[in-house]
């Protein structure tokens, strides 16, 4: 049976939703019990838009993308939840089903691409084989043309085509990446810490590509990083992942201008400046274990702000003010 897609949701305001997760619960499960990685976890992304998903290490931002492309592998398992691909449910699909919207529709640049591309071959032999595998045999002309223009989309020279990764510098190399998951013309991509391993004036240059592929393909986003300094200049909304928890999602000028939630405040101050460097203010990794987690609040362990509500109900993201949602008592 061919997949077909469903009809656009649409949002309140009349904004176009193109990904829409409800819910989702995804957990790995261990001799010691379940970690509960993504833990009752609801979004949305607007077409056209980019969409940043931050949080420190360990909290679920990863296993929130595989799930999205039902890539979780085991010992990981979607527990419940809903993805809805232009109201479509991902969770419900046969492989099959699955197979063609993982491509046609979604594209993941992994986390780490740039170091798995494959050493022994060309540049446009990878661009080619990813094109090949998934629509099929094409003419060879057209083919390379195809995977110049490509190129020339994520600002590389036409000479990389020819070239092995190992010629190339750590932004090319993404930027290759970046070429790859477009070629299929997907319409949400998503781009698990792509800058991270690169220094900071490169995280600008592939940035700048990101944002560039975005407007030209008219393509929706969801940009995953834990420098919030670096999403402020390219994502439209930010939404804040905690242990396992959405805690804060907004527009990415009220979330700078007002973060609500405790643990957004503490991301946002920790923000080295150019000018002077600022101590973290967060020390990495969780203070609790994700299989055994608090009743109530999951960011009550470190939270300066801390009430008696807070360890007795887990609270739920609510809208504070439009497009503005967070998950904290403070504002009940
Ligand atoms: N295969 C696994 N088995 C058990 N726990 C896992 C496995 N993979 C990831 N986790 C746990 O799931 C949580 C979320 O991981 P991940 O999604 O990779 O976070 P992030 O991408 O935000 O760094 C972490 O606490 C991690 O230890
Ligand atoms: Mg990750």
């Amino acid at each position: 049976m061919e997949y077909r897609l469903g009809p656009a949701q649409q949002a309140a305001d009349g904004r176009e939703i193109t990904l829409e997760v409800k819910n989702l619960k995804v957990y790995y499960s261990t001799p010691t019990g379940d970690v509960r990685a993504v833990d009752d976890v609801s979004f949305h992304v607007y077409k056209g838009e980019i969409l940043g998903l931050v949080g420190e290490s360990g909290c679920g931002k990863t296993t929130t993308a595989m799930a999205i492309l039902r890539m979780v592998q085991p010992p990981g398992r979607i527990v419940s939840g809903q993805v809805l691909l232009d109201g479509v449910d991902l969770v419900k699909l046969n492989e099959s089903q699955l197979r063609q919207v993982r491509w046609n529709t979604l594209a993941l640049i992994p986390q780490g691409a740039m170091n798995s591309l494959n050493p022994v071959m060309r540049i446009h032999t990878q661009i080619a084989e990813a094109i090949v595998t998934h629509e099929g045999k094409q003419p060879k002309d057209k083919l390379k043309q195809r995977i110049l223009d490509l190129l020339t989309m994520v600002g590389l020279p036409s000479r990389v085509y020819d070239m092995y990764p190992h010629e190339l510098s750590g932004g090319m190399k993404q930027r290759v990446c970046i070429a790859m998951a477009i070629a299929l013309h997907p319409s949400l991509i998503i781009a698990d810490e792509p800058t991270s391993a690169l220094d900071v004036v490169v995280q600008r240059v592939v940035g700048q590509t990101l944002l560039d592929v975005k407007k030209r393909l008219d393509v929706s986003m969801i940009l995953i990083g834990h420098d919030m300094g670096l999403q402020a200049q390219l994502v439209d909304r930010i939404a804040v992942m905690y242990a396992g928890h959405m805690v804060e999602v907004a527009p990415v000028r009220a979330i700078f201008a007002e973060p609500l939630h405790p643990y957004t405040q503490l991301l946002i101050e920790s923000i080295p400046s150019i000018k002077e460097r600022k101590p973290l203010k967060l020390t990495e990794g969780l203070t609790h274990d994700l299989r055994n987690p608090p009743p109530g609040c999951i960011f009550q362990e470190r939270c300066p702000k801390v009430m008696e509500v807070c360890r007795m109900e887990r609270p739920q993201l609510r809208p504070i003010r439009p497009e503005h949602y967070v998950a904290c008592y403070l504002y009940e």
